[in-house]
């Protein structure tokens, strides 16, 4: 891989580290607010010299994919089961990573440990050559050793320049794809782990989006979007941005023009089906004989 690159990888990857465990100690304080933290995390990311590619998180059935709005009044609670998701980027070259915190409370301790037993023993397989349905092999067996299921619909990913999902999905259990990875491929692998049936489902309105490279609008609301989000190069961006901007009334009515005429798509939170608990873990890394993993922080036990 080209130094330059490799270097931007290494750095964002550090960020994201960092910024994603500040987050996660936060949020395991019981009544800490979801929306403090996630603006917490994007001005850290910032003053660190990163620029922002999500910082997202998930609480107890919600996998991923929730974003506080403004008037957010969410906080974590005793007993919660919480997710945090943050991407960091340099110059489109993206690092993502994920730890799953359960607040005050060891009743999830399990489910905790086999996600991240399943990102321990993937990236253990990670090379030049592995199959992708190893992958997801080895994540389902340690899900199963501690009597969990890993979620089948959600899976890693490949990364590159402002490309959130690099187009080859790493899956967490045997899907039988024998595509197999390539050295200096970036991936993130992110087993998802749960006491319920294993899938998700879309669920509540969206408060995350992502735009086509190519976006027109009609009206002034939506233009007005469009080009406030042009420097993101498609990469996500949420309500809460456009609220503060340019007020509540503009930023509705340029989303629904949007998501009507297709130009942005939303992506609403990830919950599980059955209603069961969902844990998580996820790093990045370039495939190697031995995978350089660039997401890891000297506290990660994983
Ligand atoms: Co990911």
């Amino acid at each position: 891989m080209n130094k330059d690159i490799l270097d931007k990888y290494l750095k964002a990857g550090k960020i994201a580290a960092k910024v994603r465990r500040e987050g996660a100690v936060k949020l395991a304080v019981a009544g800490t607010s979801f929306l403090e933290t996630m603006d917490f995390c994007e001005n850290r990311i910032l003053e660190l010299g990163g620029g922002i590619a999500w910082a997202q998180m998930g609480v107890n059935q919600t996998a991923a994919h929730f974003c506080p709005n403004e008037d957010e009044e969410g906080i974590s609670q005793e007993g919660d089961v919480i997710k945090i998701d943050i991407g960091v980027h340099l110059d489109g070259w993206i690092a993502d990573n994920a730890m799953t915190v359960e607040v005050n409370s060891n009743k999830y301790a399990n489910m905790i440990k086999a996600a991240k037993n399943a990102l321990k023993a993937a990236t253990k397989l990670v090379r030049p050559g592995v199959q992708l349905w190893e992958l997801g092999e080895a994540q389902m067996s340690e899900a199963e050793a501690l009597g969990f299921t890993t979620v089948k619909n959600l899976s890693g990913h490949t990364l590159g320049q402002y490309k959130v999902h690099g187009g080859i999905s790493i899956p967490s259990f045997n899907n039988k794809d024998k595509h197999e990875l390539k050295e200096d491929q970036v991936i993130a692998i992110e087993p998802f782990v749960t006491d319920g049936d294993g899938f998700i489902k879309e669920k509540n309105p969206a408060t995350v989006f992502m735009m086509k490279s190519n976006a027109a609008a009609r009206t002034p609301y939506a233009r007005k979007i469009i080009q406030e989000m042009a420097p993101r190069k498609g990469l996500p961006f949420t309500t809460k941005d456009l609220t503060r901007k340019f007020g509540k009334g503009t930023a509705a009515l340029g989303l629904r023009e949007l998501q009507r005429t297709g130009m942005i798509t939303p992506h609403p939170p990830l919950v599980e089906s059955s209603g069961g608990i969902v844990t998580q873990f996820e790093h990045s890394m370039v495939v190697q004989d031995k995978p350089l993993v660039f997401t890891k922080h000297q506290d990660d036990q994983w």
